[in-house]
């Protein structure tokens, strides 16, 4: 809670001592631990209640959905009373309220849906998210490089899936300029992509996607409590974390340098971060030291939630200035070895031993160190966080749905739009380059229809005229012989003719 003497108080001790978190410390970051039950989503529970009523934004992925009754008031349960009671909350400005939640989610339905470019992301956590060997993913960067080239937007999935087909289809084209594109890879991201897309993954993919601003609102003089429902995303390890990944490293690329800020700009809770790290490639890890160390002065601060410190890589450890440490139980070697190792990350306190107190703890109960107003860890303190000022445990889902329904950025969100990129460009490129060819195959045709046209126009002509010449020399024939028939048959008659009458009459003159 943010106490009426404007302290972010945190936790309590036994002997009444507050313990509360330095505000221009909180973008030190921050880890909570401790074993299953023993107050984790709690602790981030009051913690976000504190930030909020800061006017500090908050970003949490709720791993069981028991974290959305953040935006009910609080108050109900007999465990909560009694704390309030026996810590004297109420003389300190404990008030039961609600907060005010924008829920997310990146199926759409215990949320506003999420969504984020395929071109965000970036090949490495790309590459990630389908499951890819060093050798695939250095072909999906050619991919990208190719498309880039091209003018081809990766925003979807669908885009993504057409320009792997396109680049397949033509490797032999792109080799000379990208290096080789085995078909084999080209198949394995492919393989991923349907492994993905099986998982719902799909529509994590496309716009309008997530403006990093949405996240960083505040409703009055409380900042907003963003809440991605992750429960079904949970089921995909590598997806969740890898989602989470993306989004500080997009705050990361957006956030402008503001350096040291007397309180933080937003705090960003990463919850079951052992997804995050566990078969994580060296990049990935080096890629989560490098975000976290240079996003403190973007002013935002990042707080793991885990079991055990040791879930953590020590470069990422280090750099984690608030802790609170909840019970752990020792059952096996491995986990004595656990529980040691959670005991040394601390700054020891005479009172009591560290290692001895981690494994007594009770629900609620943890070891608190914060960093000092000089940025050094303080001793650590056996205290009792506080509980919160909202519901523990979920809200009602009709509740829920119109808070999601009801929210202003719903409308912006709601529903996904497909403007033309890579899969449009493609496609229509691939239908002109056929009609081309159609064209094409279509003028040789008639060229050769027009060829056989003018040979039989050609051998008809040379047929006409033979029957011309034919026809002209048998009436020259027929001229001939009626000529000929005249001369030797018809004159000769008609002379006989002639003589015969001329002769009649002359005889008869006499
Ligand atoms: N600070 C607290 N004040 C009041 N009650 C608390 C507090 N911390 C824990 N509890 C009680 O203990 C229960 C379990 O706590 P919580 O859900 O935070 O455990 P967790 O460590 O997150 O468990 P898991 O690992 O299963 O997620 C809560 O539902 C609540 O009833
Ligand atoms: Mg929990």
């Amino acid at each position: 809670m943010y106490d009426i003497d404007k302290q972010a108080y945190i936790a309590t001790t036994s002997d009444n001592q507050s313990i509360c978190l330095i505000p221009k410390m909180a973008n030190r970051h921050g880890l909570i631990t401790g074993a299953t039950g023993t107050g984790k989503t709690v602790t981030l529970q009051t913690l976000a209640e504190t930030f909020s009523q800061m006017g500090v934004p908050v970003f949490a992925a709720d791993a069981k959905g028991d974290l959305s009754g953040v935006a009910c008031v609080g108050g109900n349960k007999n465990s909560v009373k009694e704390r309030v009671a026996s810590y004297k909350l109420e003389e300190r400005g404990f008030d039961y309220q609600k907060f005010p939640v924008q829920f997310w989610d990146v199926f759409g339905v215990d949320g506003i849906p999420i969504r984020a470019q395929v071109n965000d992301m970036g090949p490495l956590l790309l590459g990630r998210l389908l499951n890819l060997n060093d050798t695939q993913s250095a072909v999906l960067t050619i991919v990208f490089k190719i498309a880039k080239d091209k003018g081809w937007e990766i925003i979807d999935f669908k885009d993504l899936q057409k320009t792997l087909e396109d680049v397949g289809n033509n490797a032999k084209e792109y080799t000379t300029n990208y290096g080789n594109i085995s078909a084999a890879s080209i198949g394995a991201i492919q393989r991923g992509l349907i492994a993905l897309d099986h998982d719902g993954i799909a529509q994590f993919f496309g716009e309008p996607d997530l403006n990093i601003d949405d996240l960083m609102q505040t409703d009055g003089d409380k900042g907003v409590i963003n809440i991605l429902h992750a429960e079904k995303l949970m089921h995909s390890p590598k997806v969740y974390s890898t989602f989470l990944m993306w989004l500080l490293t997009k705050l990361f690329e957006v956030l402008p340098e503001v350096g040291d800020m007397d309180k933080p700009k937003l705090v960003f809770f990463f919850d079951e971060a052992h997804m995050l790290f566990s078969d994580a490639p060296k990049a990935l890890v080096e890629k989560v030291e490098q975000t976290v160390r240079l996003i403190r002065s973007k002013g935002v601060g990042v707080y793991f939630i885990s079991q055990t410190p040791s879930d953590m890589p020590d470069s990422v450890l280090g750099q984690l200035g608030n802790r609170i440490q909840h019970a752990l139980r020792a059952y096996t070697p491995k986990d004595q070895k656990a529980l040691k190792a959670a005991a040394q990350s601390f700054r020891t306190n005479p009172k009591f031993s560290t290692e001895t107190a981690i494994s007594e703890l009770s629900t609620g109960e943890a070891l608190v160190s914060f960093l000092d107003a000089k940025g050094a860890p303080q001793e650590v303190e056996r205290a009792f966080i506080l509980p919160p000022q909202s519901q523990i445990g979920p809200i009602e889902a009709s509740e829920r749905d119109q808070m999601i329904k009801g929210s202003l950025l719903y409308r912006f969100y709601a529903e996904a739009i497909d403007r033309e990129s890579a899969y449009e460009k493609i496609t229509t490129l691939r239908e002109n380059t056929l009609s081309e060819k159609e064209e094409k195959e279509l003028e040789k045709t008639q060229a050769a229809q027009k060829k056989e046209e003018e040979k039989r126009r050609k051998e008809q002509e040379r047929i006409d005229k033979a029957e011309e010449k034919a026809k002209e020399k048998a009436a020259k024939e027929r001229q001939k012989m009626f000529t000929g028939l005249a001369k030797n048959v018809f004159v000769p008659l008609a002379k006989t003719v002639v003589n015969a009458l001329v002769g009649t009459k002359g005889k008869k003159r006499k």
